[in-house]
């Protein structure tokens, strides 16, 4: 029997970053401008001001200190409040692409492995870039790489859900070699003029080599997966190619990303906590032999909360769930995947867990094992 690896991984991130100090500078100057081009309605009662952000709740709620970004001038201009982006062109590259490329060389260059061997790219990711051609097969073209490519969506779920579809297609035979990349570009998704959401998402990519039998010294083996959906509206977004032609006009803002993100905590913390655990126990691993649980990055608290209950106790060693979110905020799907490419500095045997979770809701779960 063959075994399946992910043989190499790799990350990209935009240069520019913003810390909680800057992002909520300019919110609050936009709310001081607001409140006083508005004061006569506010006075009236017929508009409401606006709040304040803080730097000192954006971390204790969420643990995120700062984030990267495609273009901080933007997002920062309190005239205009999102990064400043061109629209999709074909006589250039997608920006997916191009970060996605970016990321695809390093997982390569890691898993050792060239293009002429790779069989299969696919990108999966919470907000496509346009309905088609496939993004895929743009970097599929670019990388030189023969066989198929395709695009998939599954929210916050995309990156591990990729992995898996990887997985499957080897393990039936279809390819040996896939290229998995994953780019999450959300914050011009992102309603920077909003308190509850201003601070959350950063943009971020990393491209994953999943293989037959890989020989790479930083191969993982995938012992298990286990994936969960169930539907909730409680993260959502609107867009979609209908807005042009729909005749129940919706505002821009409505179109973005919308969260209940008190509502996604008390739902989806005890469901990923039973998911792994019932995948550990199915798989006749103690959690304590886990070494690392390189878990969604969408706050701190939740990363705590599911690794306590999964363990027992929330007396445990914090170096076990490492928390990119700190440096990159919420990088939607491709969270988890930052954790361990940050963070895999495992010995032959050990054992760690890279789960997503999110929109969908959809979780998936892969116990991996350092060859
Ligand atoms: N600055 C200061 N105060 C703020 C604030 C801000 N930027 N945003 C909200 N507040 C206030 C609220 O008004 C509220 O006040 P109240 O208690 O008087 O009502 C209080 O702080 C708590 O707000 P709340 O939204 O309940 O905070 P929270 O502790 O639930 O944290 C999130 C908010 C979004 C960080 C948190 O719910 C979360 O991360 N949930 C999970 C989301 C998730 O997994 N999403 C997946 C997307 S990939």
């Amino acid at each position: 029997m063959h075994n399946i690896y992910i043989a190499g991984t790799g990350i990209w991130h935009p240069k520019e970053k913003i810390s909680n100090d800057e992002i909520v500078n300019s919110y609050n100057s936009y709310v001081e401008k607001f409140n006083k081009d508005n004061k006569s309605n506010i006075d009236n009662g017929i508009v409401q001001s606006m709040e304040f952000s803080s730097a000192e709740f954006i971390e204790k709620a969420s643990g995120i200190k700062s984030r990267y970004v495609i273009d901080k001038e933007g997002i920062l201009d309190i005239n205009r409040m999102m990064p400043r982006v061109n629209n999709e062109h074909p006589d250039r590259l997608s920006v997916h692409a191009e970060v996605g490329i970016q990321a695809a060389k390093k997982a390569m260059n890691q898993a050792k492995v060239t293009s002429n061997e790779i069989d299969a790219v696919i990108v999966g990711t919470s907000h496509a870039a346009r309905n088609y051609p496939a993004v895929a097969i743009e970097i599929q073209k670019e990388l030189g790489i023969n066989g198929y490519a395709y695009d998939m969506l599954v929210g916050c779920s995309s990156t591990t859900f990729a992995i898996n579809n990887a997985y499957s297609d080897i393990a039936s035979g279809l390819a040996n070699t896939i290229l998995v990349i994953n780019p999450e570009i959300s914050t011009p998704a992102l309603n920077f003029t909003h308190r509850d959401k201003h601070f959350i998402f950063g943009d971020g990519c990393a491209a994953t080599i999943v293989q037959k039998d890989s020989t790479s010294d930083k191969a993982f083996k995938i012992i298990d997966r286990k994936l969960h959906t169930q539907f909730s509206n409680n993260i959502r977004s609107n867009y979609s190619y209908l807005n042009r032609a729909a005749v129940d006009t919706k505002s821009n803002e409505d179109l973005l990303f919308h969260q209940n993100g008190r509502g996604v905590f008390k739902d989806v913390c005890p469901l990923v906590a039973s998911l792994i655990s019932n995948q550990l126990d199915k798989n006749n691993i103690a959690p304590k032999d886990i070494s690392k649980f390189w878990l969604h990055q969408a706050n701190g608290k939740m990363i705590r909360l599911i690794t306590s209950k999964i363990l027992g106790t929330d007396d445990f060693d914090e170096s076990i769930t490492p928390m990119p979110i700190t440096e990159f905020g919420n990088l939607a799907s491709v969270g988890s995947l930052f954790a361990f490419n940050l963070n895999n500095d495992l010995s032959k045997g050990e054992k760690g867990v890279i789960c997503s979770f999110g929109a969908g809701y959809s979780v998936c779960s892969i116990i991996v094992e350092k060859s």
